[in-house]
C-alpha cells in the first residue's frame, strides 16, 4: 500500500509538473524555415523597430515601448554598445541608461520580443562604431578580421553579454523575450569584407561559429552578409529590400534595417523620408515574400554625452522616426505605419502558409497572391513613378496610384493603399521661454551666470613633450575631445615673420576641428565636415620679436564609425605646420619641433561639469563671446510634463551638462548649406538619404533634449563649456507641444483598417472616413480651424478651399467633433451634399485640442 501511495504521490507530482510547468515558464522554441521565423511551431509575420536603450532614459523606456506596441510592433531591435558597457577593459557598467537587462525586461513586460544585435561592432553613428577605444591599444590587434587578439576580445565580450542574458533567463528558449541575435554588422557591405582579403572570409566563418557555440537557443543573423554560413540567417538592410533573397532556400527573407529616415550631421540639412514611400517599401517587402521587417529607427533619440559617432554626427538622432527624438508620436508617420501593420497582419495566415505567386498586370504593375485552400491575400503594386493606373485583378478593377501598393486581405477588397493616408497629421511646435522665468531683463539673467576661464594652452601637470606632431586618438585615447599642441618659438628681430600683415600660419589636420591661439589670443578656427573631416587652415598671424606661443587646440567630434579599417582613420594635427612669409617667400616648417601636449582641459580635470567647484566667478561683468569659457547657472524646470529642450542659439560650440548629466555636444553655429532642400518632397521614386532634406541655410541643430527625469522642479544646475565664444544669456528653454491636428481624406480612400470585417463579403462597408483623435489623455477637440469638402489644397496649417467646396463642411465637422476626444466623419456626398458632380472630392480638416475644462458642479 505504501508503495501504492508513494506511486500516487509521484503521479500527482508528475501531473502537477506537467500542468504547472507551462504556466511558470513560457519557453519558446524559436527556429526558422524558408518562409519565416517559427515560434513554438508557428510561422510568424513580425514587425520590428529599433530603439537603442542609451539614446533615451530608463524613465522613457516603458512609454517608448508601449507606443511601439500601440503602433503595431511585435519586436524591439537594439544593438549592444560595447564601449558603454566596458569603458575600461574588464570593468563593466550596466547602470542607468546602460541597464541592458532592464531594457530587455521592459520590452518583455509589454509583451514584445527582442532582437539583440550584439555585434559587437555596431556602426550606428556611435562613437568608434561601438568599440571601446582601449581595444585599439591591445598589442597586435587588427579589428574585424582573422586576428587572434581581436577575436579573443570579441569572443569575450559577446560571451559576456550572452551569459548576462542567460543568467537573467532572457532568451526565448529560457522563457524570455529574445528571439534573435545578431553577430557582426554589415561586414559583407560593398568593399568591407574584401578589403581584409581572404582573412575577411575566415573571420566571417569564425564569427558565425563562435556565435553558434554560445548556445543561445535562438537563431543568429548577420546583416548584409551574403556569405553568412549556415545556420546563420543573412538579412537585408536598406531603403528597400523587396528584391532581396537569402543565401539559402532554407532561410526566411528578413529585413533588419528599413531606414525610416536618415541621421543628421552637424553642418548638414535635416533628412526626412515621406511615409508614403516608407509604407510602400514595407508593403513591397511583404508582397514579395518577406516575413520580418524592422524600422531603423522606430525611436532614434539622442546621442547624449560623447556617444555620437561620425565624425560630425549631431547630438539629435531623431532619424525622422515614427517616434520623434522626444518620444512623441510623429504623425502621420506613426499612424499610417500602424495601419500598414494592421493590413499586413490581416494577411498573416495567408502569408505564412505559402510563397507568393507573382504576376505582371502591365508595365510597372505587379500582383502577388498568397493562396492556399480557403485563405487568400493579395498585394497589387504600381512601381511606376509617374502615373496612376487602373488594373484588372480577378475580374475587378483597382485604381493604383503611382509608387503604391494596395493590400487585399481577401484577394478582393482593398484594406489599405500605401499612398492613401487615413491617419491624422500633427504639427508639433516648440514653445520658448527664458531660462530663468522669474527674471525678465537680460541684465538680471546675466547676473545669474557665473564662469571660469579655461586657460589657453598648457595648464596641467600631465602635459608632456615630444618631438614632432602626434596623431590625436593615439594620444588622447578619446579620454577627451581636446588635445593641445603647444609650441614656444623664438622669433629673432631680423626674421621676416615680424611683418604681421604678411605672415601666415599654415596647419593641416586630419580633423575634426581646430582653434589656433597666438600668444594667448584666438587667431582663427577651422573645421571639417561629415564628408571630409580634414582641416587645412591658412591664417594671417601677428608675431612679435622674441618668444611667441603657438597653441593649437585640436578636437574630435565623434570618432569614425564606418568603413573598412575605419578605426585607423586617425585625427588631429599630423602636419605640416608652417610659418610663411608672403613678402620674402620664406617658409619655416615647425612640424618636427619639440611640441608640448596636453590631453583634455583643466576644467575637465577639475570636474567642472558637475558645477561644484569653488572657483566659479560671479560678477556683473559676465564675459560674452569669449573663447574657452565655462559657464554655470541655476534654473527651475519648465512647468508641466511636456518634453524639454534647451535652445542653444547664441552659443558657438561646446558641451553642456544638466545636474552633471551631459546633454551632448552643442554646435548651433554650424549651418547647413543653402541648397538641396525641399519641404514637399515627391515620395514617388527611389528614396536616398539626400533626396528629401529640410532646414537648408539654418543651423543643423539648435535644440537639445533634456530628459525630464534629469530635472528637479527647481534649483537645477546647467554647466556649459564654450569653445569659440557665445552669449549664454540668449539660451532659452523650448517645450515640445502638439500644435494642430489635421487630416485630409478623399472619396477614393479605403475605409480605416479597423473597420475591416473579415466575415462580410464586401470586406469594408463603411466607406472613407476622416478620423481625428487628440493625442493626450484628458484632451478634447476644442475647435475646428478649417474644414472643406470638395477640392481643398495645401498641407496642415495652410489648407485652402479649392474651386469646389461644400458650404456646410465647417458646421458638419464642428458638430461631429467639437467637445469629443475623437471623431469620425464620412467622406462622402451623403454627409456633405455634392458641391461638384463628376469630380473626386476630399475632406480636409484642421482642428485643435485642449485639456477638457473641469466641469462646474452645481449644488
Ligand atoms: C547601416 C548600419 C547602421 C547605421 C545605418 C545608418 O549601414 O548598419 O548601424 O549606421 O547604416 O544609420
Amino acid at each position: 500500500m505504501i508503495m501504492m501511495r508513494g506511486g500516487t504521490t509521484v503521479f500527482v507530482l508528475l501531473l502537477w509538473w506537467l500542468l504547472a510547468a507551462p504556466l511558470t515558464s513560457y519557453c519558446a522554441n524559436v527556429t526558422y524555415d524558408h518562409r519565416a521565423l517559427v515560434i513554438d511551431g508557428q510561422r510568424r509575420v513580425l514587425i520590428s523597430g529599433s530603439i537603442h536603450y542609451p539614446r533615451s532614459t530608463p524613465e522613457m523606456w516603458p512609454d517608448l515601448v508601449q507606443k511601439s506596441k500601440d503602433g503595431g510592433l511585435d519586436v524591439i531591435e537594439t544593438y549592444v554598445f560595447w564601449n558603454l558597457h566596458e569603458p575600461v577593459r574588464s570593468q563593466y557598467d550596466f547602470e542607468g541608461r546602460k541597464d541592458l537587462v532592464k531594457f530587455v525586461k521592459t520590452v518583455a513586460d509589454a509583451g514584445l520580443y527582442v532582437h539583440l544585435r550584439i555585434g559587437p561592432y555596431a556602426c550606428a553613428e556611435w562613437n568608434y562604431g561601438g568599440f571601446p577605444v582601449w581595444l585599439h591599444f591591445v598589442p597586435g590587434i587588427v579589428f574585424r578580421t582573422d586576428n587572434e587578439p581581436f577575436k579573443a576580445e570579441m569572443k569575450r565580450f559577446t560571451a559576456k553579454i550572452v551569459d548576462l542574458m542567460k543568467g537573467e533567463k532572457l532568451y526565448a528558449s529560457q522563457g524570455g523575450p529574445i528571439i534573435l541575435s545578431q553577430i557582426e554588422n554589415e561586414y559583407g557591405n560593398g568593399g568591407i569584407e574584401s578589403a581584409y582579403g581572404s582573412a575577411g572570409k575566415s573571420y566571417v566563418n569564425w564569427a558565425a561559429n563562435m556565435a553558434v557555440s554560445l548556445d543561445t537557443g535562438v537563431p543568429w543573423v548577420m546583416c548584409q552578409q551574403a556569405d553568412a554560413p549556415d545556420p546563420i540567417i543573412n538579412t537585408c538592410n536598406g531603403f528597400y529590400c523587396d528584391q532581396f533573397k537569402p543565401n539559402s532556400n532554407q532561410k526566411p527573407k528578413m529585413w533588419t534595417e528599413n531606414w525610416s529616415g536618415w541621421f543628421l550631421s552637424f553642418g548638414g540639412a535635416a533628412p526626412y523620408r515621406p511615409v508614403e514611400d516608407l509604407a510602400f517599401s514595407v508593403a513591397r517587402f511583404f508582397q514579395l515574400g518577406g516575413t520580418l521587417q524592422n524600422y531603423y529607427m522606430y525611436h532614434g533619440g539622442t546621442n547624449f554625452g560623447r556617444t555620437t559617432g561620425g565624425p560630425f554626427i549631431s547630438t539629435s538622432y531623431d532619424y525622422d522616426a515614427p517616434l520623434d527624438e522626444y518620444g512623441l508620436i510623429r504623425q502621420p508617420k506613426w499612424g499610417h505605419l500602424k495601419d500598414v501593420h494592421k493590413a499586413v497582419k490581416l494577411c498573416e495566415a495567408a502569408l505564412v502558409a505559402t510563397d507568393p505567386t507573382v504576376s505582371s498586370l502591365g508595365p510597372n504593375l505587379e500582383a502577388a497572391v498568397y493562396k492556399t485552400g480557403s485563405t487568400c491575400a493579395a498585394f497589387l503594386a504600381n512601381v511606376g513613378t509617374q502615373s496612376d493606373a487602373t488594373v484588372k485583378f480577378n475580374g475587378n478593377s483597382y485604381r493604383l496610384p503611382a509608387w503604391s501598393v494596395s493590400i487585399l486581405p481577401d484577394c478582393k477588397n482593398v484594406v489599405l493603399n500605401t499612398a492613401k493616408i487615413n491617419s491624422a497629421t500633427m504639427v508639433p511646435s516648440f514653445i520658448h521661454q527664458s531660462l530663468n522665468s522669474n527674471v525678465d531683463s537680460s541684465e538680471a539673467i546675466a547676473s545669474d551666470w557665473s564662469w571660469i576661464n579655461e586657460p589657453v594652452g598648457i595648464s596641467l601637470d600631465s602635459a608632456f613633450v615630444k618631438l614632432g606632431l602626434l596623431e590625436q586618438i593615439n594620444t588622447t585615447a578619446d579620454k577627451s575631445d581636446y588635445l593641445w599642441y603647444s609650441l614656444r618659438t623664438n622669433i629673432k628681430g631680423n626674421e621676416p615673420f615680424l611683418d604681421g600683415s604678411q605672415t601666415v600660419l599654415h596647419v593641416e589636420s586630419l580633423g575634426h576641428a581646430l582653434h589656433v591661439f597666438i600668444n594667448g589670443k584666438l587667431a582663427g578656427s577651422g573645421k571639417g565636415n561629415s564628408g571630409n573631416a580634414k582641416v587645412a587652415l591658412e591664417i594671417p598671424i601677428a608675431l612679435s620679436a622674441g618668444k611667441n606661443t603657438i597653441d593649437l587646440l585640436s578636437l574630435t567630434v565623434g570618432l569614425q564609425n564606418y568603413g573598412a579599417f575605419y578605426d585607423q582613420t586617425g585625427a588631429g594635427i599630423t602636419g605640416p605646420v608652417k610659418l610663411k612669409s608672403a613678402k620674402s617667400g620664406t617658409t619655416v616648417d615647425l612640424s618636427s619641433q619639440q611640441w608640448t601636449y596636453q590631453v583634455g582641459l583643466q576644467g575637465e580635470e577639475l570636474g567642472l561639469s558637475s558645477g561644484s567647484s569653488s572657483q566659479w566667478v560671479s560678477q556683473s561683468t559676465l564675459p560674452k563671446n569669449q573663447p574657452l569659457t565655462w559657464y554655470k547657472t541655476k534654473f527651475d524646470a519648465p512647468a508641466g510634463n511636456d518634453p524639454v529642450a534647451i535652445d542653444f542659439t547664441g552659443m558657438g560650440k561646446g558641451e553642456a551638462w544638466v545636474n552633471g548629466q551631459s546633454l551632448g555636444r552643442y554646435w548651433p553655429v554650424y549651418v547647413a548649406s543653402n541648397s538641396g532642400c525641399t519641404d514637399s518632397c515627391n515620395y514617388r521614386g527611389s528614396y536616398s538619404s539626400s533626396k528629401c532634406l529640410k532646414n537648408c541655410g539654418k543651423p543643423s541643430q539648435t535644440l537639445y533634449h533634456v530628459p525630464r527625469s534629469w530635472l528637479q522642479s527647481s534649483g537645477n544646475t546647467l554647466v556649459l563649456f564654450e569653445e569659440i565664444g557665445g552669449d549664454p544669456t540668449k539660451i532659452s528653454f523650448a517645450t515640445r507641444q502638439i500644435g494642430s491636428l489635421c487630416s485630409h481624406v478623399s472619396e477614393s480612400h479605403p475605409s480605416p483598417v479597423d473597420t475591416w470585417d473579415a466575415d462580410s463579403t464586401s470586406g469594408m462597408k463603411a466607406g472613407p472616413l476622416l478620423s481625428l483623435e487628440c493625442p493626450f489623455p484628458g484632451q478634447v477637440i476644442s475647435s475646428i480651424k478649417f474644414a472643406s469638402f470638395g477640392t481643398p489644397h495645401g498641407t496642415c496649417g495652410s489648407f485652402g478651399h479649392g474651386q469646389c467646396s461644400s458650404s456646410n463642411a465647417l458646421a458638419v465637422v464642428q458638430k461631429a467633433c467639437v467637445g469629443s476626444k475623437s471623431c469620425r466623419v464620412g467622406v462622402s456626398i451623403n454627409t456633405f451634399g455634392d458641391p461638384c458632380k463628376g469630380v473626386t472630392k476630399s475632406l480636409a480638416v484642421e482642428a485643435s485640442c485642449t485639456k477638457r475644462h473641469a466641469q462646474r458642479i452645481h449644488l
